[in-house]
């Protein structure tokens, strides 16, 4: 098969939801279309103590979550399907955003009874700073959940974004009758534990419930539609494909219902992978040449041997294993025999990838996030990652002052490594770190004890909205301590506002300075 044929073939996606709007169950149902899994449960480990395959490192097991993404593929009516696993919430983690960027399309899953929650806006965030197309699954249809129009409604007016439902349910909860699929035309009927019913528009029977309640609900949902058809805005895959208009599907991912429908749809209508730019040119995944960046490095996956393992996302051309390949930012030359590609239940060795897959290499500490990877032939280097703003700061110090050394080492690896941001304040020079979310925290103090032999010391600072300052614009000695003012690793300023309150306040009364949101200029 040739390189065109397989990047035809690539779906590159990140499923992404608040926790407990189903992701896991959804991700399930795939896999089990993927034919990866046998059973339901599988993957599954929160409540149940049976612990995802994906769960590598100690904390994860002790929570039962998984802290980094990990990466799954099968295939799947002739398509071949990369998903990027990607945690939620408190185990949310700046992986979780570089992991974005490694992704062609996202999948955003709403649960119906609660609506757009804090973080799913956050997320949405990176994939609307990144024009990241996004394919909506309303779940859990067979609760009662909110008024499909309103949640369509709180998606546009939160999001800002276009919605099209590529279906309508006709019900929710008890009253649920199934979905009138608007792309393939037919109606879904839901027969509880039974198979889902399949009837094109042009046979149904619109008399056909002689109970009155649900022929009442079934009328309704016409009438839905019909308002829908007119009022609605017309579908665009343009529009999708930049990220502007989301199509959105209704289901239940527990059901399931509507799960299939839905990945059929999604698998025709998600972009195969893209060029992706370098800091001169665009580079066609079907370019010749073997190329990829490195978006995240995982250490100590496999307990026993403290290994690391980096992700890389292929760009160009065909990986094969044992290749030599180049390391544009020292031009070292690496022969790449120990990759890895990750399936729900283990990880395998990898042999050949094309552009759009996700492999994971073995890392001896040559690599750095961000860095380009190519065949050698020709230099070139993928844009860098943005860096993401953290939103939680901690003064750091190591307990025991003896430890100094390792203590910068441990650190200095460890924020080389991405794993947390690293800032210094001024005028007086103390360590604060800064993450997205608690987790990493949690992460990096486990790692300095055990790999690092350090214990460390953590003062909250607590949740700060940071801005950087445009140096021109601005005298530093401006800011006073209820702002704190520091340093990043290049040395640029910035100010860690307490709220929002001291932001617009400083912001009304400095005009003159230009304050930078990290989110915006990516
Ligand atoms: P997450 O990964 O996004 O955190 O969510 P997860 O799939 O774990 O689902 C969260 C809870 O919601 C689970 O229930 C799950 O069974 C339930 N759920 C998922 N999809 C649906 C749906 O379509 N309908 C309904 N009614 N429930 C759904 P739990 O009680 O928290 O866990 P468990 O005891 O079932 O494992």
């Amino acid at each position: 098969m040739n390189l065109n044929d397989e990047i035809n073939k690539r779906k590159t996606f990140a499923i992404i939801s608040h926790p407990d709007a189903g992701k896991t169950t959804m991700t399930e149902k795939l896999l089990l279309f993927g034919q990866q899994i046998r059973s339901a449960g599988t993957v599954k480990g929160k409540k149940s103590g049976k612990f995802a395959t994906s769960d590598w490192m100690e904390i994860e097991k002790q929570r039962g979550i998984s802290v980094t993404s990990s990466v799954m593929n099968f295939s799947y009516q002739g398509y071949y399907v990369n998903i990027l696993d990607t945690p939620g919430h408190e185990d949310f983690s700046e992986d979780t955003y570089r992991t974005l960027t490694a992704v062609d399309s996202v999948i955003m899953i709403i649960d119906a009874t609660k609506g757009i929650e804090a973080q799913t806006i956050k997320l949405f965030k990176v994939c609307k700073m990144r024009g990241i197309p996004i394919f909506t699954f309303i779940n859990k249809l067979d609760r009662e959940g909110r008024d499909p129009f309103e949640l369509l409604e709180q998606i546009e007016e939160v999001l800002e974004i276009e919605t099209y439902p590529m279906n309508w349910p006709a019900g929710m909860g008890k009253r649920f009758l199934g979905i009138f699929d608007r792309y393939q035309e037919q109606f879904v009927r839901f027969k509880g534990n039974e198979e889902e019913e399949l009837i094109p528009y042009d046979t149904l029977d619109h008399e056909q419930y002689h109970d009155l309640t649900k022929q009442a609900t079934y009328q309704e949902t016409e009438e839905e539609l019909a308002l829908l058809d007119e009022a609605g805005d017309p579908f665009s895959m343009e529009r999708v494909l930049k990220g502007e208009q989301t199509p959105v599907f209704f289901g239940s991912a527990l059901a399931p219902f509507g799960v299939e429908t839905f990945f059929k749809t999604f698998v025709e209508m998600a972009p195969n992978p893209k060029p992706r730019k370098t800091t001169d040119a665009l580079i066609q995944p079907e370019h010749e040449a073997f190329s990829g960046y490195i978006f995240k490095i995982q250490a100590n996956m496999n307990p026993a041997h403290r290994d690391r393992i980096a992700f890389l996302r292929v760009c160009s051309g065909r990986f094969e294993r044992g290749m030599t390949v180049k390391l544009t930012r020292n031009e070292k030359t690496i022969k790449l025999n120990q990759t890895q590609q990750f399936v729900a239940s283990a990880r395998e060795t990898v042999e050949v990838a094309y552009p759009g897959d996700i492999i994971g290499i073995y890392d001896p500490g040559y690599y750095r996030i961000g860095d380009t990877l190519t065949d050698g032939k020709e230099l070139i280097q993928y844009d860098e990652l943005p860096q993401f703003p953290p939103d939680l700061f901690k003064r750091v110090t190591a307990k025991n002052v003896m430890k100094a050394k390792q203590f910068k080492k441990g650190l200095e690896q460890l924020v080389q490594e991405g794993a947390i941001q690293l800032f210094t304040g001024h005028p007086y020079e103390s360590l604060i770190l800064g993450a997205v979310g608690e987790l990493q925290y949690q992460v990096f103090e486990h790692r300095m004890k055990h790999e690092y032999n350090v214990e460390v010391s953590l003062e909250s600072i607590g949740e700060r909205i940071p801005r950087w300052l445009d140096e021109e614009t601005v005298d530093v000695n401006l800011f006073d301590d209820r702002n704190m003012l520091v340093k990043d690793r290049e040395g640029q300023f910035l100010v860690l506002f307490k709220n929002q309150f001291a932001l617009n306040w400083f912001a009304d009364k400095h005009k003159e300075v230009r304050l930078i949101d990290l989110f915006d200029v990516n």
